[in-house]
């Protein structure tokens, strides 16, 4: 059997996934590295980092206030927007949306004090439902043969497939796209509530045809967009109401809005800035998110997410320490 065929139904322990993984994504963004630049091994064009303001709600309701949610306050935030796989604008991709809140207060789990941030897709669920098969994924990956991953007889993975090609679609602005946490996080230390987030669009400005068309057509969309209006979107918690639909341990599975509709508790506003200069551009390569970085209150939950601790620590380390200043 070839790299990438093994068969991954039984649960791996999880510093087996960590190490495995860590060991493979290393090889594979150090070969993907250009003039000194080692990229991320997901979400690795940067599209901007941009500053905003994270202004959780007056009226959030009782059961919600836990967190960075307890209180009606305003949180400097920082927001990199980036593409998935795709180095052109143009072509169809998933976007992903990366938010640091600075002013968190009380202890973190992993990271620095006084941060928090959220790690999100512009798709509700993700394409693999474990670990396992992430980790089936990057061996493919690694090997280059994604497809078969995908389409391997002997171990299909078609709803990934469906997924992941659903997942990818054009766009003319990231501020008008609507992103999901895909994996769920508690909401509140002891409540006992599980929730998935949502940050939806609302500027009063949508972008209706592509600004300078191009590889590049998105940062210049964002430009554009930030000249005319400030880009705005609503942050949204949705709870889990029902385990059996709405599972942990499963990331590729969405959970019914209408069983449990998104509530907003938070908007992010963000103004007019230069962010596609050189220096800004080449800071946010060397930023990392990661999202253990976290209050108690929002701890994340499931296998999917105790991987990511420590796989994009590494990720981030070999990046940043490698990278040029
Ligand atoms: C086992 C599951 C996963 C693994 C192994 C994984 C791996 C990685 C790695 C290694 C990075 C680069 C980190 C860095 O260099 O700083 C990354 C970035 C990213 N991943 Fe994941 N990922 C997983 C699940 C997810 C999920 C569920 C989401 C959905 C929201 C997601 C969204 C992102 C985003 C948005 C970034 C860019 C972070 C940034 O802006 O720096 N990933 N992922």
């Amino acid at each position: 059997m070839a790299a990438g065929d093994a068969i991954m139904n039984a649960e791996m322990p999880i510093a087996e996934l960590v190490a495995e993984m860590g060991q493979r994504i290393a090889a594979i963004i150090s070969d993907e590295a250009e003039e000194g630049v080692v990229p991320r091994f997901n979400q690795a064009k940067t599209l901007g980092c941009l500053r905003g303001e994270f202004r959780v709600h007056q009226d959030v309701p009782a059961e919600l206030r836990h967190g960075i949610f307890a209180e009606a306050k305003t949180y400097p935030a920082m927001l990199r927007f980036a593409n998935a796989t795709s180095r052109d604008d143009a072509e169809k991709d998933a976007r992903g949306l990366s938010i640091r809140l600075s002013g968190a207060r009380g202890p973190v789990l992993w990271g620095e004090e006084g941060f928090q941030d959220f790690v999100l897709n512009s798709y509700p669920a993700l394409f693999v439902a474990t670990p396992e098969d992430f980790l089936g994924f990057i061996r493919a990956r690694q090997a280059d043969r994604k497809l078969w991953f995908f389409l391997n007889p002997f171990n299909p993975h078609l709803k990934s497939f469906w997924i992941a090609f659903k997942s990818r679609q054009k766009h003319l602005c990231p501020f008008d796209v609507r992103f999901w946490s895909t994996t769920p996080y508690k909401l509140g230390e002891d409540s006992g509530q599980v929730v998935k987030y949502s940050v939806i669009p609302c500027s009063d400005y949508q972008t209706t045809q592509a600004e300078n068309p191009g590889r590049d057509q998105l940062r210049a969309a964002m430009r554009a967009h930030l000249r005319r209006e400030p880009a705005k979107f609503h942050f949204a918690v949705q709870l889990q109401t029902e385990p059996a639909s709405m599972p942990i341990e499963d990331a590729s599975v969405i959970w019914d809005e209408t069983l449990s509709p998104f509530q907003i508790v938070a908007t992010i506003t963000i103004e007019d800035q230069d962010f596609a200069d050189e220096d800004t551009m080449a800071a946010c390569e060397r930023r990392s998110f990661n999202p253990w970085q976290s209050l108690a209150a929002h701890e994340p939950l499931g296998r999917m997410n105790l991987v990511r601790r420590e796989v994009y620590a590494h990720a981030a380390a070999l990046r940043t320490s490698n990278n040029r200043e």
